[in-house]
């Protein structure tokens, strides 16, 4: 018996087969149970004899199906270590791949053309404090911006303290920028500060979030002519063309004096507003694309420099609508879907 069941385990051909050998001689009906159940009818000098030889059997058997159990454990993960083996020549799955966004293409294109104009690159945290986003720019207390309707404000403001630092808003344009720029480094300023903004708005023409572009200029004997060249020549580079014609409008901002909305001429090819030649032509009309001005000097003071000495320009233009203009893009709400075929519909993706 003992030859016969050893030899079954070591034939067992696979873990199943080994359980069922298991089960015939150890399992409750087992053949070895069986044995050890007649133990008990025995007299003292049988059991002597018979009750080691049935325990060294049970010993024996339990041991070669630990053994076997393991011997083929081991062959079924060589087995599949074997036929896993991953071939690293073989070609990939072709996946789409996302690309370079358009806003962020637009903040690349931004970026270098102003570098070949001198301007540096800053930034600022989008969480601001409403000294640096209203205060020191020169926004009253009753200024419509300030109202919670436009602005988010951050609950969680500790009573007290320095003003620069408490009461924090989402910042709902790039313009707190010049304030850190101008505390933080000495004049000649040249800059621009592309970023998310936010504003409590949201309908076919606004997101909440919105990508704007500032720039700032500070040095001495700076004019409203720098500040007309500058954005002339930033949007030719930008629209790529010559044709580019610009409207200043007198406007008002609190933190520059004077101000002036910026239009660009526009004409209309195929049913499309496109950018370039006059508004004033046929069929043509001008689009709104910036806001700009002379820095006021309460904000050159603000940031502790003597505005008898330096003056500037400033300006502040939304991202996604010169993209937009650009691009031929129509809805705003798209940059937002992160579709791989909309990217790919405007050449953002291959
Ligand atoms: N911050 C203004 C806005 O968001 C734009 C602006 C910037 C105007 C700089 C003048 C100078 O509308």
């Amino acid at each position: 018996m003992r030859a016969h069941m050893l030899a079954a385990v070591e034939a067992a051909p696979g873990l199943d087969a080994l359980d069922a050998v298991r089960v015939d001689a150890l399992g409750k009906q087992g053949r070895i149970t069986q044995l050890l159940k007649t133990l008990g009818g025995m007299t003292p000098e049988q059991r002597l004899v018979e009750g080691p030889r049935i325990q060294g059997l049970r010993e024996a058997v339990t041991t070669a199906i630990a053994t076997r159990k393991a011997a083929l454990e081991d062959a079924a993960l060589n087995a599949r270590l074997a036929a896993e083996t991953l071939d690293m020549t073989l070609p990939v799955d072709a996946t789409p791949a996302g690309t370079v966004h358009p806003v962020s293409q637009v903040m690349d294109e931004l970026a270098e053309i102003f570098a070949d104009l001198g301007f540096a690159v800053a930034t600022g945290p989008e969480i601001e404090t409403d000294w640096h986003n209203f205060s020191a720019l020169n926004i009253p207390e009753t200024h419509p911006a300030r109202a919670m309707h436009d602005t988010f404000y951050l609950a969680g403001v500790e009573p007290g303290g320095d003003e620069r630092t408490v009461k924090r808003v989402l910042r709902t344009h790039t313009s707190p920028v010049q304030i850190r720029t101008m505390t933080s480094q000495a004049p000649p300023i040249r800059i621009i500060a592309p970023g998310r903004t936010y504003r409590s708005d949201s309908d076919a023409t606004h997101t909440p979030m919105f990508h704007q572009v500032e720039g700032l200029v500070i040095d001495r004997g700076i004019t409203m002519g720098h500040l007309k060249w500058t954005l002339e020549t930033f949007l030719k580079a930008f629209f790529e063309r010559d044709d580019i014609v610009l409207r200043l409008r007198p406007s008002y901002f609190p933190f520059t004096e004077p101000s002036a909305e910026v239009d660009v001429g526009y004409t209309v090819v195929k049913g499309k507003r496109v950018i370039g030649g006059s508004g004033d032509d046929t069929d043509g009309g001008w689009m709104e694309v910036l806001g700009s001005g002379m820095v006021h000097p309460k904000v050159i003071a603000a940031c502790g420099l003597d505005p008898a000495e330096w003056q500037g320009f400033a300006f502040g233009c939304g991202i996604d609508r010169l993209a937009m203009l650009k691009y031929g893009i129509d809805d705003l709400r798209a940059f937002f879907d992160g579709d791989i075929r909309w990217l790919k519909h405007y050449g953002f993706a291959s």
